[in-house]
Parts: structure tokens; sequence; C-alpha cells
């Protein structure tokens, strides 16, 4: 069959290269792709919000599977749109969407539900959170409801700066819309982890773990971002933990989904902390990660598209879903002054040394290609991944990899994966 992979990003060309693996697939195509993806798709000039359009596409080249990447058409309701014109799409519908879409909406599920999860209270009147913020202690966390590219959360280290969040979130409009309701949450300490699952409506599938690195500088320093690097597995998701969010945490998640009426089909991404109290939910996303796709995409032993039919037919009880015994390590190339300001359409060399190493690769992010040279094109420009037989060596091999790549303004973080040196 042909596939339509929907999105831009190194997530995107994480599963543009798994669904690559796929016997089951003739032709990769990619709307709107990178300059990496035309490696090894055709990349279609339909951007991710242009629903219609992109249901025409995948009408016309009579394509079997399309698979939605990015979050925004997720919720924006573009799996409605495919299943209403009776085309196969991967991913939740509107209005299953919404886990991630809104926060509030989340953060309810979970308290009707009794899934473990952070203090909270909603908000949609600023007037109304000034006063509730007289009447709690910080540290404490600030967010906007709904989705504002990972950037929608702060945390803030006294009541002052929690009443300033909630002004330029609400009064200035800091996220547009996405700032109409917020959340007002207790602070958790301790260990993050992502979880990505496979859903089908009814059964749920955890992959391997892994951990993402949000901010900008070493030493977890700087502005929250859409993520600088990750490593998979994550040693502190031990089997302790695992059991506890099985049983707490995901059957309970599609359960209430189910109950709720809103089926959650396609990938479940489940962010956890592990408290001193155990393990709790910090948000939900409705698709994979970015870049936690990039460590765990490359180890997973099934064919995808064989897992990714199986949730649309509500058969994922018959799949039995593997991982490599091994580590991967990816380390996001920025360019310098991400998530910020920064400068674009720098020339990137080295490329050509992935080339045949199967244990290494390169996802292109923020790319474009112009003519015979691939460009830089956004504020993270590549995702480098290293396999290893443990994450010690994926780490090292990792470094190693970035090393083979050049720009001008390449940046990057060296502390990816240190917290293992603890382990
Ligand atoms: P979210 O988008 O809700 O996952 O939040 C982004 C990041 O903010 C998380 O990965 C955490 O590092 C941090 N964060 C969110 N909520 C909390 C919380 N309740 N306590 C401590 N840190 C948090
Ligand atoms: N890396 C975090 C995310 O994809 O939301």
């Amino acid at each position: 069959m042909d596939v339509l992979i929907v999105g831009s990003g190194g997530r995107e060309h994480a599963i543009a290269t798994a669904v690559k693996k796929s016997s089951k697939v003739d032709k990769i195509y990619c709307a709107p792709g990178n300059g990496g993806i035309a490696g090894i798709a055709e990349c279609v000039d339909i951007t991710a919000m242009e629903f219609e359009k992109l249901a025409d596409f995948a009408e016309q080249k009579k394509i079997g599977l399309t698979i939605i990447g990015m979050d925004d058409p997720l919720v924006g309701g573009v799996v409605d749109v495919f299943e209403k014109r009776g085309l196969r799409v991967f991913g939740p519908r509107k209005n299953a969407a919404i886990i991630e879409g809104s926060k509030a909406f989340s953060k309810d599920l979970m308290k009707k539900y009794g899934i473990p999860t952070a203090a909270y209270e909603n908000f949609n009147d600023a007037d109304q959170a000034l006063a509730y913020l007289d009447t709690v202690s910080a540290p404490i966390v600030v967010k906007a409801s709904g989705l504002a590219l990972g950037k929608g959360v702060l945390i803030c280290q006294t009541i002052d700066e929690a009443k300033d969040a909630v002004r330029s979130i609400m009064i200035d409009k800091q996220f547009g819309d996405a700032g109409a309701e917020i959340v007002i949450e207790e602070f958790l300490t301790g260990r993050e982890v992502s979880v990505l699952c496979y859903c089908d409506g009814t059964h749920i599938k955890p992959m391997t773990s892994a951990q993402d690195h949000k901010r900008a500088k070493d030493g977890d320093q700087g502005l929250n971002t859409g993520g600088m690097g990750t490593f998979s597995p994550s040693p502190f998701y031990d089997d302790e933990v695992k059991r506890f969010c099985e049983e707490k945490v995901y059957q309970p998640t599609m359960d209430a989904m189910k109950a709720e009426g809103r089926d959650f089909t396609g990938i479940l991404f489940v962010g956890l902390i592990l408290t001193p109290d155990g393990p709790k939910v910090l948000e939900y996303n409705a698709r994979f990660g970015d870049p936690e796709a990039q460590v765990v995409l490359p180890r997973m032993k099934n064919d995808i598209i064989d897992v990714m039919e199986a949730c649309i037919d509500g058969k994922l009880d018959t799949v039995d879903l593997q991982f490599e015994d091994n580590a991967a390590v990816c380390v996001v190339l920025a360019s310098d002054g991400y998530p910020e300001h920064y400068e674009k359409g720098k020339e990137i060399h080295g490329l050509e040394a992935f080339e045949g190493k199967d244990d290494y690769f390169v996802f292109h992010a923020g790319t474009k290609k112009d003519g015979d040279k691939i460009l830089t094109n956004g504020g993270r420009v590549l995702g480098v991944t290293a396999l290893g037989a443990d994450l010690k060596t994926a780490r090292a091999n990792a470094y190693k990899a970035t090393e083979w790549i050049d720009f001008s303004n390449k940046y990057m973080r060296h502390d990816i994966g240190k917290a293992l040196d603890e382990v």
C-alpha cells in the first residue's frame, strides 16, 4: 500500500523511517515533510491544517493509510474529516484528541476516574484565578489549557510570579486562545518519564519508556523547548512503577475515555512524574512525542503498519509489541538562540556520514532542500540518534555522531542522559 504521513518534524521523519521498513508499504508521501524526509518520501505541498486538501490527495492517490503525526490537526478534527470520506487514518478523533487539546478536560477526567495527578483547579476568569492564588502557597504551576507549542506551562516560585503568569496568559493573551482557560496546579518533584502507548479504543499497549530534556540549556536551565534530547529506556521506570501505571493509569484512562463516549484510537502519550508519593500524570498528548519518537521507534521490532492497522481495527489485543533489548539516545542539534530568536538558511554539512550505518540516525526537524544543499529551516534542526547495547554506550555514540554534523550556528545540550551517571 501507499502511505501518507502528515507533519514536518523529526517525529515524522522517525515515523517515515519506521514505515519504510514495513514489507507492506510501496510508496510514502509526506505532507508537508522536510529536507530529510524528502530522502525517503515524496513531499507534498499541503500543510497539516488543510484537512480537505489532504483527504482529496489521499483519495486521488488511493492511499492505504494516513498517519497524523502532529497535535494541531488531530485536535482540529482531521481524523473525522478522513473517516467521513471513508479513508483509513491513524490517530484519535477530535472528541478524543481533546485529552491533549484541553488540559482542563484531562484534569477533570483524571479527577473523575481517580487517575493519580497533581491537585488543581481550572479557571476561565482571571479575577477568580487571582483570588484563588491568595489561598495557596508557592511554588505553584500555572498552565494555559490549550495547545501552546509546549510553552504554556509556567512554574512559579512565588505567588506574585503566579499572579503575573495568570495576567499574562489570561489578560495579555500571551498564548492567544490557548490561555482562555487555565489550570493552576500543585508543584510536584520527581523524575519525569514519557510512555507512549498504542490504543485501539478499548485496549492499550505501552511502548518502551523514554525521557525528554525540555529545557534549552545544560543543567535544566533556560526556557522550555519542544525537547532538546531523549533517551530510552528510562532506568527510573522500573517494574514496580510499570505495574502501578498499568493498573492505575493506562487502562483506567482508556476506560475513562470510553465511558465518556470518546474512544481513543492512536497514540496516547502519558507524561509521568515519579513523585515520592508514587507516579502521577503530568500531561497527556494524543500523538508520538518529539523527540521521544526518535528513540522509541528505532527500538521497535514490530512492523509499524501491522500495529497501526490493529489499532484502527480494534484488534490491538492480538499484537505482541516488542522492543529490542538495547538503548537509544537522541541529541537535538538546534539553531543557536532557540526557542527565542535564531537564524535560518545555514548550510548543513556532514549528513552523508550517517549513510549505511544501521545504529545511527539523523532525523530532520527544521531543514529544507535547496538544490543539492540541505539548509537549516527551524529552531530544532536535526535529531541525532544512536543505538547502543546500554544507555551509556548509546549516549557516547550519539555525542560522537553529533560531531559529524556541522552548520554555522549549531547548538546542543551536552548533558542529555547525564542523570544516567547516577544509576
Ligand atoms: P506539561 O506540558 O503539562 O507536561 O508541562 C511541561 C513541563 O512542565 C513538564 O514536563 C514538567 O517539567 C513541568 N511541569 C508541569 N506540571 C508540573 C507540576 N505540576 N509540577 C512540576 N513540574 C511540572
Ligand atoms: N517532547 C515532548 C512532546 O512531544 O510533547
